[in-house]
């Protein structure tokens, strides 16, 4: 099986190293990374590990099979977090961990999240979802797919990119990630092509975060967590862009104002150059913390 590298793992460790005897919750546990040093740390507590993404509930079974007996995983969005707590019945909840967007085993599997291969455009995380990306390429009214693009992706030349998919698949349907990223590509200014960052980067984050709506998740799945946390239980939410950070940022603001919580990182966290060196994809990581009042 794929490993998954956790994304600022000692800044997590850090903030969960005095956690009270109780339930945590990985909303997003993924290959289990996290889920495994935050039980390795704390003997006292169980965990409750939440994936939308039966291939991620997979790995992490394997990756916490020395902790049997101390863990839980369930097939859930985190937008159901109330859900997934009531049908277990388990409390306190000492804390709540958020690692927002996509894992390294999900980008190397053939679902279509990379543009770097040739794969059929899919990008559910979970598969038995109905949306896909081939749905969204194909069948959004012009006006729709803009919207998409140059919300989710802040993609200023969205409007080059719509229409180019549109003209194309008058033609004929756009079936696979390289035919999707050859359209953006030559639909791109020619001196912006070569750039660090490939052309086709923000359209295909934008049509994943369509595909999984991910941000109205994100945004259900924080207001719900604030009120399961016991008092004193901690919330940690790592996000990749700044659509994602200022979900979190606005709802830990709303929230301390209702004097719910107190926020820990008064400027995100980032990771430090080691972090990035062995693992670039964490660079754009931004982790916030607060604690149920
Ligand atoms: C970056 S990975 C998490 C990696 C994990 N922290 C680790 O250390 O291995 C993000 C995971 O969140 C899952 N995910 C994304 N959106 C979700 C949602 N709305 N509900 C549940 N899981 C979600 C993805 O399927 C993916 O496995």
């Amino acid at each position: 099986m794929i490993s998954h590298y956790s994304v600022l793992y000692r800044e997590v460790l850090e903030f969960t190293k005095d956690l009270k005897e109780g339930y945590f919750i990985d909303a997003t546990v993924g290959g289990g990374g996290h889920s495994y040093l935050i039980l390795k740390q704390n003997p006292k507590v169980k965990l409750i590990g939440i994936d939308k993404d039966d291939y991620a509930l997979e790995v992490s079974k394997e990756r916490l099979k020395e902790f049997e007996g101390r863990y839980h995983l369930v097939k859930s969005s985190f937008k159901d977090l109330d859900k997934v707590v009531k049908d277990l019945d388990v409390k306190p909840i000492v804390g709540i961990l958020f690692d927002f967007g996509v894992s390294h085993f999900q980008l190397k599997l053939p679902r279509g999240f990379s543009f770097q291969r040739e794969e059929p455009l899919d990008m559910r995380m979970d598969t038995s979802s109905d949306l896909t990306a081939y749905y969204v390429v194909n069948y959004y009214t012009e006006p729709h797919l803009l919207k998409v693009i140059s919300e989710y992706g802040e993609e200023k030349f969205a409007r080059r990119i719509v229409k180019s998919i549109v003209d194309y698949r008058k033609r004929k349907k756009i079936e696979t990630t390289k035919e999707l990223a050859d359209i953006i590509y030559k639909a791109y200014p020619p001196n912006l092509r070569h750039s660090k960052i490939h052309p086709a980067t923000k359209t295909f984050q934008a049509i994943r975060i369509e595909v999984n709506n991910e941000l109205n998740e994100i945004e259900e799945a924080l207001e719900k967590a604030v009120r399961l946390l016991d008092k004193g239980g901690v919330l940690i939410a790592i996000s990749f862009h700044s659509l994602e950070d200022r979900i979190v940022k606005n709802t830990f603001k709303k929230y301390k104002e209702l004097k719910f919580l107190e926020i820990l990182t008064k400027k995100p966290i980032t990771p430090q150059e080691d972090e990035i060196k062995e693992n670039p994809a964490s660079r754009s990581a931004k982790m916030r913390v607060a604690r149920r009042l």
